[in-house]
């Protein structure tokens, strides 16, 4: 059964008092549901927070927004994947737009951030996308193609098979504009296709997630493009109320 993938990218928001407050009435709306994988992405500083107000609901899974490649040593405000798996999270975000253009992250940073996350033993969320830029030049298989080749360089593909992915185009984060669900699904498809083409068959159980300005209004019919397995949401995600709404989609 496919099970649609619902993730929440906090990002530099809700520190642990927010944290508690959000999921105290995020879960009073929304109960158990086996037919959705719903995954949270907060602060470093509220992981523990996170992880504690849900003790009772294993059905949610928590993860870190970024990991450092090594696994420990003089890196001095940097978070390590062992350290984020011993907090209880299962998952890391790995190569998030942000990552990339705001703080300067590389190809090969991102390929060893992934291999330590599965080092560590947790579900990497590989970012992809490309800038607006490189959308006008007609670059977007080409961008997304190497930044996908090169996060999972550093891995085996039984590891490849247990990730799963974000397609994530640089200028729809935080600004309003979506990808319609077609030009979603195209880039999905070429994933996907980059993915069979390394597991076979087995690609077709990774997950590849949609993300930028994702909202109540356009889930679902991004939900419904084909090869869209699911969504990453950040501004949308931030509201309690409005999170529940999105992940009854
Ligand atoms: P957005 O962010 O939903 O606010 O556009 C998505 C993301 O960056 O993961």
């Amino acid at each position: 059964m496919r099970r649609p993938v619902f993730a929440a990218n906090w990002k530099m928001h809700h520190g642990p008092s927010d944290a508690r407050a959000f999921l105290r009435s995020f879960l009073a709306h929304y109960a158990r549901r086996p037919d959705r994988q719903l995954l949270f992405f907060p602060p470093a500083i509220s992981l523990t927070t996170v992880i504690d107000s849900l003790k009772e609901r294993q059905d949610i899974r928590v993860g870190v927004q970024n990991i450092h490649w090594e696994d420990k040593g003089a890196f001095t405000g940097e978070l390590s994947a062992p350290m984020a798996r011993d907090a209880g999270a299962t998952m890391a975000l790995v190569g998030h737009s942000e990552r990339r253009h705001v703080f300067g992250e590389t190809d090969e940073e991102t390929a060893s951030k992934v291999a330590a996350a599965v080092r560590a033993g947790l579900t990497p969320m590989l970012c992809v996308g490309e800038k607006l830029e490189e959308r006008e030049r007609g670059e977007t298989e080409l961008v997304v193609l190497r930044q996908l080749r090169a996060g999972i360089a550093k891995v085996e593909p039984h590891a490849i098979g247990t990730m799963m992915l974000a397609y994530e185009p640089v200028w729809a984060i935080g600004t309003g504009k979506t990808a319609t669900p077609a030009d979603a699904s195209a880039i999905h498809a070429v994933i996907r296709r980059e993915l069979k083409a390394i597991l076979g068959e087995k690609a077709t159980g990774i997950p590849i997630c949609y993300g930028g300005s994702v909202n109540r209004g356009n889930a679902q019919t991004l939900l419904e493009a084909s090869d869209v397995d699911g969504l990453l949401v950040g501004g949308a995600s931030l509201d309690a109320e409005g999170w529940s709404s999105i992940v009854r989609t």
